[in-house]
């Protein structure tokens, strides 16, 4: 009789998945639960980067709850996708007044906390306690829809149930403690490594032997988009307002929208806005440099960047307003958004040079 789906899983991850990450050494939710939420849209080498940096300065959920937002925010600074950051506070915040510092024990509490949506609350409770719980993230969704031949779109609800049940009855069965994180783990690697988003390779999959996408002949048909999102465009002037000692004016940015949390320089819908802002001598002085595009998911940021220099009275540190002026030194620990970060490193190579245009 052919082994079963997990028993497959289980056995590959244990000769071919990946080992010696520093999230797989422990059970404790703490750690698993950060890097989880680190690992959401971001590649394992940029974590192994973060993930021991964010465990010095927070060790436990306690200490993590305690610390001032702006703290969380500069750790979690180039990882981009800031709500994470927020939520992880958030979390942490509620670990500790709704568990007395425990994470919960269960997928379905973890998944009552911030930002522990239903496959991170899974993997959280696979690792750490054995509970017999699906992940189904974007990586097993296209593993589970190869396997199985799954052509519906997921964007239907109904359809992302129906997957959510196959996964479900795919669990291994025995011995839950040892092999629910082996199992959960090998079904990361192999979404990973082996059944990738193009050119999978087949030929060292442990499935293939009965997988129908593999048998119809074309696996990267999988998974089904019938539904396309529209990308759309959106344009922001930014001031790099600069004052006499060379520093920048950064604030935060409300919450909600774009960048909420993060400091950033002021923002505009429009050149007209940017330029109404700043007085008339220093509006004459000033530069625009070339736009530049940042992509998001769902949206192209096309950037454009006005300096202004020698406007120290322009802005006021003060109990009204919430930004200041940050020279290069403090942008290393502050939570900027990642264009604006390099826009403002590449200004160090290349001072603006205000007076230029007038001769
Ligand atoms: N992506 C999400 N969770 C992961 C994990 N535990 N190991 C490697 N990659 C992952």
């Amino acid at each position: 009789m052919p082994k079963s789906f997990s028993d497959r899983i289980i056995v590959w991850q244990r000769e071919h998945g990946r080992h010696g990450l520093p999230w797989q050494a422990t059970r404790d939710p703490y750690r698993v639960w950060l890097s989880e939420i680190m690992l959401q849209q971001t590649q394992v080498t940029t974590v192994l980067d973060y993930y021991p940096r964010f465990l010095v300065r927070f060790r436990d959920v306690a200490t993590l709850a305690a610390a001032p937002e702006g703290d969380v925010m500069g750790l979690w600074s180039g990882l981009g996708y800031y709500s994470r950051a927020r939520n992880l506070h958030r979390c942490a915040k509620e670990v500790v007044s709704r568990f007395g510092g425990y994470f919960p024990p269960s997928a379905e509490l973890l998944e009552t906390l911030p930002g522990i949506g239903r496959s991170t609350a899974a993997a959280i409770a696979a690792f750490c306690f054995g509970e017999r719980a699906a992940i189904l993230d974007g990586n097993v969704k296209r593993v589970l829809t190869r396997y199985l031949g799954v052509a519906d779109d997921l964007a239907v609800s109904a359809h992302e149930r129906m997957l959510w049940q196959r996964a479900e009855g795919l669990l291994p069965v025995a011995r839950p403690r040892e092999n629910m994180p082996i199992y959960t783990q090998g079904l990361m690697d192999l979404g990973a490594t082996v059944c990738t988003l193009r050119r999978p390779t087949c030929l060292v999959c442990p499935l293939s032997s009965d997988c129908e996408a593999k048998r119809e002949g074309e696996p990267e048909r999988y998974p089904v988009k019938t539904r396309r999102l529209k990308r759309s465009r959106l344009d922001l002037w930014l001031l790099h307002a600069v004052n006499s000692e060379g520093h920048v004016w950064l604030a935060p940015r409300p919450a909600p929208g774009i960048w909420a949390g993060l400091h950033c320089l002021p923002t505009f819908d429009s050149r007209e806005e940017l330029m109404a802002s700043l007085p008339s001598e220093a509006r004459e002085r000033s530069s625009e440099h070339p736009p530049f595009v940042h992509v998001l998911t769902h949206r192209d940021l096309h950037l454009h960047v006005v300096t202004a220099s020698g406007v120290d009275s322009l802005f006021r540190a003060g109990a009204d307003q919430t930004g200041g002026w940050f020279g290069q030194p403090q942008w290393d620990v502050l939570g900027l958004p990642a264009p604006v970060r390099r826009f403002l490193e590449s200004s160090l190579n290349s001072p603006p040079v205000p007076d230029a245009a007038a001769g």
